[in-house]
């Protein structure tokens, strides 16, 4: 184990901005944990990055940078119509997805495509196309941060919502996830067709009989026409959450909006597009300089190249700004901003 010293971060984090970090270790093995745990430089603050897709930059990291890159696959037990299946917390997302899709296990298949780590994908309970992750998730093992115990979470300990989880908030800073055991099926799948969306593309794909690799190709379809691919153009999917709101002042809104649109989701509570907010304020394809807001997907602010964190930020606090003069909502940042 390898500790570097004033590392650049550009291409570990997919809004490419330039950061770099004091110092810098990446992780393999268990063994590579416990050694930097009772080295000195673990008493300085620590963040811990996987594919650096949910994270802004806005400085140098004056202290000690983690890139986990713990894998392997394994399945942990099955019967006829289940597997549990375990990946290491450093697995690509997708291609961990593509595996199952391989060995036509189901549950994860509205998930192609989301860029990251799977280590990662519990932080917020990742979620696309009507799918959470919590909808599979069994367990997962994490690194206690100041103990140096692992401890296992099953699926009641990690309190998943929406783009939620006790990691991104009791929990915050305190654990490595090592990694995640999912609950897949062998049988019976369960299809998720209920977004417009994936409906269309399914008819527009010829698909006659549904199978999870239909519906993977048809996900992958949606966000490749709408999502920007970050190796091409710098951004982290959606800067922010849709927010929630009372059902009563939706209706208040609707009077005053009487196009916007809005998901019934928890009791008494609708979920606004965010995307549709930023739109209506005039965000969407703005361009100042080297960054601003995608053209396709209002919710996305990118990177044209040679963009700073700093300015990424403050373009999203002037965006947030002109949604709370608008509609009185705060919108909430989905990105960790440093
Ligand atoms: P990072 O950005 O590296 O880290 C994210 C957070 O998790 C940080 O706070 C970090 O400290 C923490 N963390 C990472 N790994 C660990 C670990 N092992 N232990 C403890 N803490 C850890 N998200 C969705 O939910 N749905 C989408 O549809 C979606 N689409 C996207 C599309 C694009 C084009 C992009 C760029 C991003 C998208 N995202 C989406 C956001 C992002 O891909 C996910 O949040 C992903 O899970 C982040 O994984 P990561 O490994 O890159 O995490
Ligand atoms: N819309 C606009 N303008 C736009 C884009 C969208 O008005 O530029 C409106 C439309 O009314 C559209 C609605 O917003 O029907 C929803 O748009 P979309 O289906 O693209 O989804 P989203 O709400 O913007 C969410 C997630 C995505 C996830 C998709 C698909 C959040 C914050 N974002 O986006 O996740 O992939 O749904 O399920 O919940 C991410 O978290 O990074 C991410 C990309």
């Amino acid at each position: 184990m390898e500790i570097l010293t004033n590392y650049q971060l550009k291409t570990f984090n997919t809004f490419g901005v330039e950061a770099r970090a004091a110092y810098f270790c990446l992780i393999k093995n268990l063994n590579d944990i416990k050694e930097l745990f009772s080295s000195d430089i673990w008493n300085r603050p620590r963040l811990i990055i996987g594919g650096g897709s949910n994270i802004l930059f806005t400085k140098g990291f004056e202290d000690l940078v983690i890139k986990n890159d713990l894998k392997g696959i394994e399945v942990q037990d099955e019967d006829t119509n289940h597997v549990l299946l375990r990946t290491g917390a450093g697995e690509n997302w997708h291609e961990f997805v593509m595996y199952c899709i391989g060995k036509d296990y189901g549950g994860i298949e509205n998930l192609s495509l989301i860029p990251g780590c799977a280590g990662a994908a519990p932080m917020q309970n990742i979620g696309a196309y009507g799918v959470e992750l919590k909808n599979t998730f069994y367990s997962l093992e994490a690194f206690n941060l100041a103990t140096g115990k692992i401890k296992t979470f099953h699926k009641s300990d990690c309190k998943f919502g929406y783009r939620d989880s006790v990691f991104k908030n009791i929990y915050k800073n305190r654990y490595l996830i090592l990694n995640v055991t999912l609950k897949l099926t062998k049988k019976y799948h369960r299809y998720y067709t209920d977004y417009s969306a994936i409906k269309e593309t399914l008819k527009n794909n010829n698909v006659k009989k549904l199978t999870i690799k239909a519906i993977s190709d048809a996900v992958i379809r949606i966000r490749t026409s709408k999502l920007p691919d970050p190796a091409e153009l710098g951004n982290a999917g959606s800067f922010f959450k849709n927010p929630m709101v009372d059902k009563v002042d939706f209706e208040g809104l609707r009077a005053e909006f009487s196009d916007i649109p809005g998901y019934n989701s928890e009791a008494n509570k609708v979920k606004i597009p965010a995307a549709w907010m930023i739109e209506h304020c005039g965000w969407k394809g703005t361009r100042l300089g080297q960054i601003g807001v995608h053209n396709k997907q209002a919710l996305v602010i990118v990177n044209y190249g040679g963009g700073k964190g700093k300015d990424i930020a403050r373009l999203a606090f002037d965006i947030q700004d002109s949604v709370a003069d608008t509609f009185g909502i705060e919108l909430e940042p989905e990105v960790n901003i440093i």
